[in-house]
Formats: structure tokens, C-alpha cells, sequence
């Protein structure tokens, strides 16, 4: 298969140095699009993203938005992918290790790959478990870095008991989870965490608002606690690929009934009919 490499389409080879910044500190930012159909779901929004965690690490893109997006989309085409994701990092370059920025500036170092995943409708439909962790990240987590170290070990809680994800909380407020975005309905009513510096902001968490409001559905952009998580009607999460996963037990705790919940499935419903 086929990926981009800077501004070029070519076959996957070692190319990495071991002094790229992105390798040697985690200095650099990514984007993990959804593919459906062969269509990148909601690219613009992944790439205003992008630009702003670049703007937000002082990076200097390497490419106009466009042309990055033009790149992607000749990505899907030159692998033929049909469902699966794209994954893009951009670092901050190659240069001799030392903690501050390059003094002559070097060029980014950007780098694109897809990889064919089945949907994950059974999940979908039938839910999952998920335990709850620590939020032990920095206090940036709007940017989406590639300094996930707090995130992988989270996750690998999760795994490690049979769960899908870690809920995280921060203190007794639920923040979102190690790599998703965490709902909870609570007498017909959403709440999710605000789109502060605590969480990042997820282009399927955006897309949800919108699509509640056009199901009427009240949705409260405010901090709930470990407890309401607990006590909820329903909780689901969001993330690309993931879209929308009703989370049916947190550690030893049913949630709701202990099946996916009406509203969820409605959320579910109309979100798939993006791409269905
Ligand atoms: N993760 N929160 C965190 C910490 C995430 O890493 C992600 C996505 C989300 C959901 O964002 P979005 O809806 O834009 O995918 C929330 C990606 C999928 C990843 O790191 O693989």
C-alpha cells in the first residue's frame, strides 16, 4: 500500500530518522479520519483541526489545508480503500536533539497512511464495557499530540478487563475517555464535558450536537461527576470508526438497564444515515 510522504505518493519504506522530533519528543500533532464508501467522513473538520493544534504548538504546516486535503483524498485513491481510516502526522522536523525548536528552521516532516478496517456496527449495536481511570494527561488536551503515553496506558487498563474504553475522570469530573469522547443522558436530557483545554474536542462529539438538535434532544454542555456517570439513564462514547458506542457497564456498575438505550440508538440511527 501506498503512502504520502511529504508532498509525495510512494511506497512504504524506512524513512524516519531516528532524530525526528515527532520519534524522539512526541513533537507533533495527528488526524485519524474515518473512510466510508472510499469517502474521508467530515475531512474538512479533521483539517481545520489540524491547523489549529498546529497553531496551537507554534508548527508551520508544511502545505495549504487544500492541498493537504487534495493529498489525503489521492491517498484513498492510490489504495483503493474502501472502510477503513486514514492516519496523518505531521513533526516538527529532523534535527540534533535538543529540547527547544531547530534554529534553522527545518522543514516539517509529514506523513500519511490508511489502513482498511471493517465498521464496527456489531459494537455498535450491542455495546460494550468500559472501566474508569485517572485523568493523569497535561492540562493541552484540546490538542490533539502526539503525546499519548497517559492515553495507551489508560487504554490498556481498559483492555485488560475485557472493557472498550477508559472513562476518565479528573479528581470527581468526568473528562473523556483515553481515546473518545464520552455522553451521558440523564432523564431525556445530554451532557457532555465542555470543549475546553480538558478534552479534545471530537469531530464525531460535534457532529452529535448538531445531530440531537435536529432530534430535539436537550444537550448540556457541562461537567457532571463520576456519580452521574454512574447513575445515568444511558451513556455512550464517540470517536472516528468507533462513531457511537453504548457503554452498558463502568467497572462493577449496570448502566441504565444494562441494554443500549432509546436515545443512544436514535443518535446511532442518525449518524449512520451520514454515510448509509
Ligand atoms: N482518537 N478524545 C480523545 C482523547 C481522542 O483521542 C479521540 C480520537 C477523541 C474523539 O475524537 P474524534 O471524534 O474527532 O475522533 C476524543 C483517535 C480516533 C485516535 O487517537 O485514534
Amino acid at each position: 500500500s501506498k503512502i504520502l510522504y511529504n508532498n509525495q505518493i510512494i511506497g512504504r519504506k524506512n524513512m524516519i530518522d531516528i532524530e525526528d522530533r515527532g520519534y524522539q519528543f512526541g513533537d507533533g500533532i495527528y488526524e485519524v479520519i474515518g473512510v466510508y464508501n472510499g469517502t474521508p467522513l467530515m475531512l474538512d473538520d479533521h483539517m481545520e483541526r489540524l491547523a489549529r493544534s498546529a497553531k496551537e504548538v507554534r508548527l508551520t504546516l508544511p502545505s495549504t489545508i487544500n492541498e493537504l486535503k487534495n493529498k489525503l483524498v489521492q491517498l484513498v485513491a492510490a489504495n483503493d480503500l474502501n472502510e477503513g481510516i486514514i492516519y496523518m502526522q505531521i513533526t516538527r522536523g529532523t534535527a540534533a536533539r535538543w529540547h527547544e525548536f531547530p534554529k534553522n528552521e527545518v522543514p516539517p516532516v509529514t506523513i500519511a497512511y490508511t489502513r482498511a478496517e471493517e465498521r464496527m456496527t456489531a459494537v455498535e449495536d450491542q455495546g460494550a464495557a468500559a472501566v474508569l481511570a485517572e485523568d493523569i494527561r497535561w492540562l493541552r488536551c484540546d490538542i490533539k499530540t502526539l503525546n499519548l503515553l497517559p492515553n495507551v496506558l489508560a487504554k490498556q487498563k481498559a483492555v485488560e478487563h475485557q472493557a472498550i474504553e477508559a472513562i476518565l475522570h479528573r479528581g470527581n469530573t468526568v473528562t473523556e475517555a483515553s481515546a473518545s469522547n464520552v455522553f451521558i443522558v440523564k432523564n431525556g436530557e445530554l451532557y457532555t464535558h465542555p470543549a475546553n483545554n480538558f478534552i479534545l474536542n471530537g469531530i464525531t462529539r460535534k457532529k452529535v450536537l448538531q445531530l440531537s438538535k435536529g432530534l430535539n434532544l436537550k444537550v448540556n454542555e457541562t461537567t457532571y461527576s463520576v456519580d452521574d456517570l454512574l447513575k445515568a439513564d444511558e451513556v455512550f462514547i464517540t470517536a472516528t470508526k468507533l462513531d457511537i458506542v453504548p457503554i452498558l457497564k463502568i467497572d462493577d456498575q449496570i448502566i441504565g438497564f444494562g441494554v443500549p438505550g432509546e436515545i443512544t440508538k436514535q443518535i446511532l440511527q442518525a449518524f449512520r444515515s451520514l454515510y448509509e
